[in-house]
């Protein structure tokens, strides 16, 4: 197999980020078909990809594909994923994998035994400057670091009967459906967490039936420290999405939607009085709507080169676990004993320097 062919499973919101991107990815991927139950959705984007199948049952396009992008609703990602798993099909699944504990090993075991590959789309992780922080992290550039914050400030409205705000269809509030990709960062990032705390609120995002503004503490088996804050109510940002660390040496900030990367760094600490604070511009990349791009381009070469995504049905299970466990605490007000989580678990990490890094950046 030199091209992955691609079927894509749901053509709504998320479509119009993905179908930008594959225009770049010719050389890897083939789109064959798309699926939606509203057959001009489909339509549109077979036209727009040069797909020659549009379709309204997805089964219709496993004689023609390898592999499925499927971007539905949450409570379908399970009896989908399953059908395209079993129909012995790698499967690229949009965050977050499934809804239950049982539905995500159901899922990853199935993916095992049919020799397919199970992504998760956490396309964060693909960002050019969350790979340059990971090397940061890693190398340890500017020390070890004692606490990393995360915000993502939004203004998101849904209308009423939405799957999306909706509990059950979605699984969850702001913290599942959109905090499942920084708590999946977070896990990736700093290890193991013991103990967390969420509080969340639906003030200003009455439309969503559990919170539209969460807030969420973690601390890890080390001793450092994880803040996430996440809304879809705000009327203006200074944040938007950002991400603060605490280094020995500095102050690491991502401004995540600008593409910039700024070290601060206090000239003189022994004048606590005057905090002489110049930010040195370290790392730019290019505008964000291209993150598809990394995220789709890794999931085919995991398939071209029968090699285990980094995002496999493992880890989002996990990130899962953290947040339905603080949920639970949060209704019964305790904090979560996040310890015990399947964190320890191997995954079969082989082949995966086979893998190109990932592109994108530029050094200033
Ligand atoms: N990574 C990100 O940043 C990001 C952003 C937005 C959405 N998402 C994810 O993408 C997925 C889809 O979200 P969305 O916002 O595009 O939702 P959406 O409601 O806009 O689109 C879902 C589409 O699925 C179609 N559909 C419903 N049932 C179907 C079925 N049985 N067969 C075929 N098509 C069917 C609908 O007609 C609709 O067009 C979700 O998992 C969501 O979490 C990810």
């Amino acid at each position: 197999m030199n091209k992955v062919k691609l079927a894509i499973v749901g053509c709504g919101f998320i479509s119009d980020i993905h179908e930008k991107v594959f225009s770049e990815l010719k050389d890897k991927i083939e789109v064959v078909g798309t699926c939606d139950v509203e057959l001009e959705k489909a339509r549109k984007m077979a036209d727009f990809l040069g797909a020659e199948h549009a379709v309204t049952d997805y089964k219709d396009l496993f004689p023609h594909a390898d592999a499925f992008l499927v971007a539905l609703p949450h409570f379908l990602h399970y009896p989908v994923g399953m059908d395209i798993i079993n129909a012995g099909k790698h499967c690229l699944m949009e965050k977050p994998l499934a809804l239950t504990e049982e539905e995500c090993l159901t899922m990853t075991h199935a993916a095992d035994e049919k020799g397919v590959k199970l992504m998760i789309g956490y396309i964060m992780r693909f960002h050019p400057m969350i790979t340059e922080l990971k090397r940061i992290i890693d190398e340890k550039v500017y020390g070890n670091f004692y606490q990393m914050s995360i915000w993502t400030e939004q203004y998101t409205w849904l209308p009423e009967g939405h799957w999306l705000a909706m509990a059950k269809p979605s699984g969850g509030g702001q913290f599942y459906t959109h905090g499942c990709h920084y708590v999946d960062l977070l896990l990736w990032l700093m290890g193991k967490p013991i103990k967390g705390a969420h509080m969340g609120t639906r003030l200003c995002t009455e439309w969503v039936e559990l919170e539209g503004t969460s807030n969420a503490i973690f601390e890890f088996e080390d001793g450092r420290l994880a803040y996430h804050f996440g809304t879809w109510g705000t009327k203006g940002t200074r944040h938007s999405y950002a991400m603060h660390i605490m280094f020995e040496d500095g102050m690491v900030e991502c401004c995540l939607n600008e593409g910039k990367m700024w070290l601060h760094q206090t000239k003189d600490l022994s004048n606590y009085s005057e905090v002489s604070d110049e930010a040195q511009l370290i790392f730019t990349c290019e505008e964000t709507s291209h993150l598809p791009k990394y995220e789709i381009d890794y999931f085919a070469d995991c398939v071209l080169n029968d090699v285990r995504p980094m995002c496999d049905g493992n880890g989002a299970l996990q990130g899962n676990r953290v947040i339905w466990r603080m949920y639970e605490a949060e209704k019964r007000n305790i904090v979560a004993d996040l310890s015990g989580l399947g964190l320890d678990d191997e995954w079969d990490k082989k082949g995966l320097d086979k893998l190109p890094p990932t592109q994108g950046f530029v050094k200033p």
